[in-house]
Parts: C-alpha cells; sequence; structure tokens
C-alpha cells in the first residue's frame, strides 16, 4: 500500500462543491472536469438505513482497502474510475454516469440469498451466482430479474451481459486475491457507471460492501459485525486493511 504520494509534476487537484451526500461518503466536484472526489466517511447504517452508527477509523480503513483493490483490478484489465489517493480519507474518480443497480455477486450463502433459497449461512454455492438490485431506497432496493432491468431501460441487453461478465471477472480476481490473506470473500456489491459509453467500475469495494471470513475461525471481518452488534468492529476493518497491506 505504498507510492500514492502525487506523481512527481501531477496536477494539484481543489475540491470544489459538495455533489452529493451518501451514508458512508460524501463526493465532491472538483476544478477538473470528469473528476471527482470521494471522502469516505466513519458513519455506517444497515437496514436501509434504520441502524445508524459510528465505526471509528472505518473511512481512513476503507479508502485504503478501496484504493488497493481497484490498483489490483485496473492491473488485471478491469476499467474502474480509480485514479489515485489524495488524503487520509479521498480518493481521486473519474466522473460516472452511475447506473442505479447494485451487481452482488455471491460465493457462499449469507444474508437474504439464505432467506431466498433456504440455504444456511456458509453452503458453497454451486458456482458464483450475480444478482442485481434496484438502487431505489423508495422501494426498498428490489432484487430484479434481467427483463426487469431491459424494462426500466436502465442499460440494454448486451450491456447487462457486460455487467455480468464484469462482475465475475472481478470475483475471479477478487476471491483467490482474499483467499492467499485467509480471509474467504463470501459476497460483495459492486456498482457501474458510464464514463462516456463504456461500463466502468465504480464506487467502493471494502468491509462495508464485502462479506469476509476468516478462513479458520470464520469469524466476520465486515460491516456484518455492526448489523449484529458483535464487539470489535473497528479492529475487523483494521484487520482487513493489515492483511492487504502486508503483501
Ligand atoms: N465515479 C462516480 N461518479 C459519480 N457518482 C459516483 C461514483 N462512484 C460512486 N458514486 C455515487 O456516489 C455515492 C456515494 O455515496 P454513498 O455510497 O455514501 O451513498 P449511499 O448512502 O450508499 O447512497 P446510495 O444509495 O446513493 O448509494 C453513491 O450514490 C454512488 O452511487
Ligand atoms: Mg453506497
Amino acid at each position: 500500500l505504498k507510492g500514492y504520494k502525487l506523481p512527481p509534476g501531477g496536477k494539484v487537484v481543489r475540491k470544489l462543491d459538495k455533489l452529493y451526500e451518501g451514508k458512508a461518503k460524501i463526493v465532491y466536484t472538483t476544478d477538473q472536469p470528469g473528476l471527482l472526489i470521494q471522502y469516505f466517511k466513519d458513519s455506517a447504517t444497515a437496514f436501509n438505513g434504520k441502524k445508524k452508527g459510528t465505526i471509528e477509523g472505518k473511512g481512513a480503513a476503507n479508502v485504503r482497502i478501496s484504493a488497493y483493490l481497484f490498483e489490483i483490478l485496473e492491473k488485471a484489465g478491469i476499467k474502474t474510475h480509480y485514479h489515485r489517493l489524495l488524503t487520509e480519507r479521498e480518493m481521486l474518480i473519474d466522473r460516472l454516469e452511475m447506473i442505479p443497480l447494485e451487481a452482488i455477486v455471491r460465493n457462499i450463502a449469507a444474508g437474504s440469498l439464505s432467506e431466498r433459497l433456504g440455504y444456511e449461512e456458509g453452503r458453497r454455492l454451486k458456482k458464483p451466482i450475480v444478482e442485481f438490485y434496484y438502487k431505489r431506497d423508495d422501494l426498498g432496493d428490489p432484487l430484479l430479474a434481467c427483463q426487469h432491468v431491459l424494462e426500466l431501460g436502465l442499460v440494454d441487453g448486451v450491456q447487462f451481459q457486460q455487467l455480468r461478465t464484469l462482475s465475475l471477472q472481478v470475483n475471479d480476481v477478487l476471491q483467490p486475491l482474499f483467499a492467499e490473506r485467509g480471509l474467504e470473500l463470501v459476497d460483495f456489491k459492486l456498482e457501474f457507471g458510464f464514463r462516456d459509453s463504456e461500463i466502468i467500475l465504480g464506487d467502493e469495494i471494502s468491509p462495508d460492501t464485502c462479506r469476509l471470513w476468516d478462513k479458520k475461525t470464520g469469524e466476520r471481518l465486515d460491516k456484518d459485525r455492526f448489523r449484529r452488534d458483535l464487539r470489535r468492529v473497528e479492529e475487523a476493518y483494521q484487520e482487513v486493511l493489515k492483511r492487504l497491506a502486508s503483501s
């Protein structure tokens, strides 16, 4: 996790207006068109915002975890919005026209998939499943079938297949990477957007958006600790960062 200093001769980017404040991040415009700054907060929410809290140090851990994973994905040929880290909590990204979908990739049953299929948590799936949820807080972020996505006109059929393929490619990179560090990548959420007319991976990849289980102990090292009021929530985020950094 070294080498995030400003490149020599690299332009200084100035933060301008708040574009959007979400539950975990704030997005700012900059003086460079097409570039945004993502600021990672310590606030945490769960159950569609019904549970709220603060996880000390989460933002600083998540920005570094996300940056590290985006760099690995870029090296693997997957296009992301990531440019570089700017500060302890900020990263420079491409402005995308976000697609209001959450792509969830699942390797092991947990959460709503366990409920939907009647699978016990921890049951390995025959092969990874990709699900799409509609990002609509007012509708409770419902699960969509492919035809729903096409009916909504969020993407066309070719782009839908691209979203599936990209999501599985991300899994093919991240699952072995976490495995080498003793972590089971149970499932994770991705958000994509358009840069010109190309689909690009955006948002973040962190213990807020992944389920990560210790391979030896089964201990949960992700936001489920917060959801379930388990102790040592802060430590879980630091542990994931530590395992990625020590490589
Ligand atoms: N490259 C990008 N360009 C523009 N917007 C982005 C980009 N990457 C992520 N975003 C958006 O910025 C916001 C990040 O804030 P945050 O994740 O805290 O939102 P949130 O509380 O989860 O709410 P939301 O339901 O909108 O995601 C999200 O709406 C996300 O879709
Ligand atoms: Mg979000």
